[in-house]
């Protein structure tokens, strides 16, 4: 009552406050928990920035090895996953495949079920009982743990191959480049049958790369799939319900999808003289300039300058992609466009992912996977912060304005007009 516009795409909209990220979208400023995104980039590590998405400091020593522990041993998946994954078509999308294996995890642990016990245990977490604590931590653990295992999963059994049990004594993203056991153009071994131990040694540079990648993919505040999760959650369902959810709004090409049509729009541009034709297209409103734009940057997204330097360290290793001179051509005119300079459209994190991706050799599918793995940080982080929130958790249930018909007498089949 008395609603009269709807805030379409949720532009002027607070659902939540949150100490976890900060964005200023004006100057292009990001930073996890206080820290510049720039700085996490250069020292840190995906698993550390976890921990500090998630507890909200910097961990000590043995808390982060603790931390690293957890969440690897957690990355193991029972062995009936096998016939999960086998019962999907031979050719389905990774996302679609990775999208069900979340909400299928949920199937495995009844102690955070809310039809068992869920949700008594979530009160008692927000009333600080030590022991639901741990229970919301083992959820967290196998959550992010799994996430790898999963994911390596979906790339593996659309190659018909068989599946590697995480290895020990590797850093994270090193134990999920080794779970794909992913043949990179550096790799030096032939492509033998994928029984463990597998010969596959992630390339360093092209490691420390995919962790660079994972810190600056981590978190992104009220991003459409964190939003998700959190609308999902709401209802107090198990945490691998809701992360099913976001992992499904991140499959959209608005969102996590964006930097595999990056690649398919370079492909269909083909090279730097079709560029113009492209961007004409685009202000005719035929295309999508994809890669560019943001909600909340009005700016250049920070993120793509860090990504933009990384890319010139994997092309150093792999050889440059052949599609770098049409993505650059395209970046150079559109930031010189008045049509995107008015609107403040600069390029975002997906603009040059899709090209590290492909020159490390993953299938242009698998790139949105590659987005959702460092992201289910942010998806608990987000969904730990609001479970424990001292008002608790309200059921996110927005209002419309209906624009229907108003009341009207219902009419028999047969008199139809
Ligand atoms: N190509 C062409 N025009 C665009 C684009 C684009 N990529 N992005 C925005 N615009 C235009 C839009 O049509 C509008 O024009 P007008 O005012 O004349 O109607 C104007 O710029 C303002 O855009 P908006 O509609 O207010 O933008 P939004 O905040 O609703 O959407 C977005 C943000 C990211 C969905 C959009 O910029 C877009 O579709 N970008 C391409 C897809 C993409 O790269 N997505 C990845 C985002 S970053 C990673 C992530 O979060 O997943």
């Amino acid at each position: 009552r008395g609603l009269r516009v709807a805030d379409r795409g949720f532009l002027n909209t607070a659902v939540i406050e949150s100490s976890i990220t900060y964005i200023d979208g004006e100057k292009g400023v990001l930073r996890y928990r206080g820290y510049p995104i720039e700085q996490l980039a250069e020292k840190s590590t995906f698993i550390e920035c976890a921990y500090l998405l998630i507890y909200g400091a910097l961990p000590t020593r043995s808390q982060l090895v603790h931390f690293e522990r957890e969440v690897l041993l957690h990355g193991i998946m029972h062995a009936d996953a096998k016939e999960f994954f086998g019962a999907f078509r031979y050719d389905a999308h990774p996302m679609a495949m990775l999208t069900s294996a979340f909400a299928y995890l949920g199937s495995y642990y009844g102690e955070a079920n809310p039809s068992l016990q869920g949700q008594t245990l979530y009160t008692k977490c927000a009333k600080g009982d030590s022991e639901a604590f741990q229970n919301m931590d083992k959820q967290i653990f196998r959550l992010i743990g799994k996430a790898t295992t999963l994911a390596a999963m979906a790339y593996r059994v659309r190659q018909g191959r068989e599946f590697v049990v995480p290895p020990t004594g590797m850093s994270y993203t090193e134990s999920f480049l080794y779970q794909l056991d992913h043949l990179s153009p550096t790799d030096s071994f032939s492509a033998s049958p994928s029984t463990s131990p597998s010969p596959y040694k992630p390339h360093p540079v092209l490691a420390r790369a995919l962790d660079i990648l994972f810190i600056l993919h981590a978190d992104h505040e009220m991003n459409a799939s964190s939003t998700t999760v959190l609308q999902t959650g709401s209802s107090l369902p198990d945490p691998y319900s809701a992360v099913a959810a976001g992992c499904a709004s991140l499959y959209g090409p608005l969102h996590g999808g964006a930097n595999e049509a990056v690649i398919r729009m370079l492909v269909a541009i083909g090279s730097p003289e079709n560029v113009p034709a492209y961007l004409a297209a685009v202000k005719r409103r035929e295309k999508v300039l994809s890669g560019f734009g943001h909600r909340v940057y009005k700016t250049s997204d920070p993120r793509s300058f860090i990504i933009r330097k990384i890319a010139d360290e994997v092309f150093a290793v792999t050889g440059p992609d052949p599609l770098l001179d049409t993505a650059m051509a395209l970046h150079d005119a559109a930031l010189k466009d008045e049509y995107f300079v008015s609107r403040k459209l600069g390029p975002n994190v997906d603009f040059w992912s899709g090209l590290i991706y492909r020159a490390m050799g993953f299938p242009m599918d698998f790139f949105p996977v590659l987005f959702v793995v460092p992201r289910v940080v942010g998806w608990v982080a987000h969904w730990r912060q609001m479970m424990l929130s001292p008002e608790g958790v309200k059921i996110w249930r927005p209002k419309q304005i209906y624009i229907g018909p108003s009341e009207r007498p219902y009419v028999a089949v047969d008199e139809r007009e």
